[in-house]
């Protein structure tokens, strides 16, 4: 890439981290070897020494997400579980962390189980209510942790206004961004400190590679800290993974302007349905987090959820009756998703039992809306 050239997202998606090496591949090179040739002496004569500590994929993904999500560095990770555990792993025991209360339940199942055996106290808060915030800062917080938007209510936070927050009291903001990626939403840019990316999700983008990210605003002391729980605890993004997150940054522009189109036609089809009670979609206006969405984020993305008139069973049952939807979890694939988030969380905290998620993927949208109609009856 020509770095006198200041390039917009959808070009430097496409390009970076794809340097030519000395045979002109188009397509990078995938080194599977875990081991590299040293010195006599031990020392690496080309940098890499063994999978775990550094390979040659990892640096390219690194240096890619590093350079779309507006941060000094990036480091890669076998899963975002991984990426988010090797960052509390490197908090100082005695820290204390704030949730926000809508935090994504795989990690609000990791909160309870590990952070008493690190040492490290947490309380969860609304964030949109941001002197809530400020009261529950305490002396020893050292992480305000967040999602914008969050999974599965779609709230949307001022990332601004929490970084000012987490700053003055000499905190850091986390900011998981995987709903909105890069091309929506970059956090670093609006104060954050970490960005967290489960790239499982929409940067993988085809429902066939685990992968996870921290890119930091700033290189630090506690990006070394980082780098060696990675080493040392073996939480590593495996070559070929790499290899795929990358192949998904490609598109990843393109394939987010149609998620985010299609959610849109679906979240406004649903809120007209006379069986839907509520859809949280920060796109549509009548969504309370539509202002600070329109001036965070450049599109709102594809996910959105909605409560189903009758309750737990009739939202399982309009769930039981799609055709083209498919019953799963996870998200960002091209494939439409629909999913009871209750029937998987062992603690639901404020999400309602008749709360249907929509992974809304690149199908035609009337497609979609047909489904979902003769789901709905
Ligand atoms: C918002 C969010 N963050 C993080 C994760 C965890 O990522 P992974 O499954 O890659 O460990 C997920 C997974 O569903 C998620 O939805």
């Amino acid at each position: 890439m020509n770095a006198g050239l200041s390039m917009r997202f959808e070009t430097l998606a496409v390009h970076a981290g794809g340097e030519r090496d000395e045979t002109g591949a188009i397509a990078p090179p995938l080194y599977f070897s875990t081991n590299y040739e040293h010195n006599p002496d031990g020392e690496p004569p080309r940098d890499f020494l063994y999978i775990r500590f550094d390979n040659p994929m990892q640096r390219r993904l690194e240096s890619a997400l590093a350079l779309l999500d507006g941060g000094e560095t990036s480091l890669v990770f076998a899963s975002g579980a991984a990426a988010a555990a090797a960052y509390l792993q490197s908090l100082q025991p005695g820290s204390h962390i704030l949730f926000c209360d809508d935090l994504f339940y795989g990690y609000r199942d990791i909160v309870p189980d590990f952070l008493p055996r690190w040492n490290i106290d947490w309380s969860y808060v609304d964030m949109t209510d941001l002197d809530a915030v400020r009261a529950e800062m305490r002396p020893n917080t050292r992480a305000v942790w967040t999602e914008s938007p969050t999974n599965p209510l779609m709230r949307i936070y001022d990332l601004a206004g929490l970084a000012e927050l987490a700053h003055e009291k000499d905190a850091q903001l986390l900011v998981d961004g995987t709903f909105a990626t890069p091309a929506l939403l970059k956090p670093l840019l609006l104060g954050a400190d970490v960005t967290l990316h489960s790239t499982t999700k929409y940067i993988g983008g085809h429902s066939d590679v685990l992968g996870g990210a921290l890119v930091f605003r700033r290189q630090s002391e506690q990006v070394s800290r980082i780098r060696q729980v990675r080493k040392l605890l073996g939480g590593v993004a495996a070559p070929f993974s790499s290899w795929l997150v990358l192949r998904g940054l490609r598109t990843l522009a393109a394939r987010m302007r149609v998620h985010s189109t299609n959610a849109l036609i679906v979240a406004s089809f649903l809120e007209s349905h006379r069986q839907v009670n509520e859809v949280f979609y920060p796109g549509l206006t009548s969504n309370s987090g539509h202002p600070l969405a329109k001036q965070q984020m450049s599109d709102f993305g594809g996910m959105l959820s909605f409560r189903v008139q009758g309750g737990r069973e009739r939202a399982i049952e309009v769930a039981s009756r799609v055709r083209l939807f498919i019953n799963a979890g996870s998200l960002g694939g091209p494939e439409s998703l629909i999913h009871h988030a209750v029937s998987f969380m062992h603690s639901p905290g404020n999400t309602p039992d008749d709360l249907l998620r929509l992974s809304v993927g690149l199908e035609h949208p009337a497609d979609l809306m047909d489904d979902l109609k003769q789901a709905l009856g």
